[in-house]
């Protein structure tokens, strides 16, 4: 485990050298997450491979302090590869442990802004899978259509 000193600089480090920052133009799903707190914002995209259920590709960028853009940083490393199952089972007390929990303890909103968006993007994009597959599945308007039913004129 890192001494205080060293997660100091592994939270700087994220921070001024941040993973996977940017835009992805052909992600899956992107989402946008806040702290309430203090208005700082990150927002996540996430490229899936729907056969697998895996994230591909992962992207983020954001406005906010020091531990909440290092922790996204980190979390987007920790989310890249990994199935859909295996970051909605991601604890936010697993990002915290790397952080360094002594360090992060009284910053625990900045610190788990990132790693809830990302599982938020998640949550977000299965939703709107399955709404995809229910609008595809949906039955079609038919009214106007020849549905081949007969029926006999009945007479009084
Ligand atoms: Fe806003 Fe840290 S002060 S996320």
């Amino acid at each position: 485990m890192l001494d205080r000193q060293a997660q100091i600089e592994f939270i700087l480090d994220h921070y001024e050298n941040p993973r996977n920052r940017g835009r992805l133009d052909d992600a899956d799903v992107i989402m946008k997450g806040g702290n309430p707190g203090c208005g700082d914002v990150v927002t996540f995209y996430l490229k899936v491979d729907p056969e697998a259920g895996r994230v591909v590709d992962v992207k983020w960028e954001g406005e906010g302090c020091t531990i909440s853009q290092a922790a996204a940083s980190l979390a987007s490393e920790m989310v890249q590869g990994m199935t859909l199952e295996q970051v909605k089972a991601l604890k936010a007390d697993d990002l915290i442990d790397t952080l360094g929990r002594e360090v992060v303890t009284a910053r625990l909103r900045c610190a788990t802004l990132g790693i809830h968006t990302a599982k938020a993007a998640v949550r977000k994009y299965e939703v709107e899978r399955l709404l995809a597959q229910i609008e595809a599945e949906r039955v079609p308007d038919v009214e106007g259509q020849d549905l081949g039913l007969e029926f006999e004129a009945v007479e009084e």
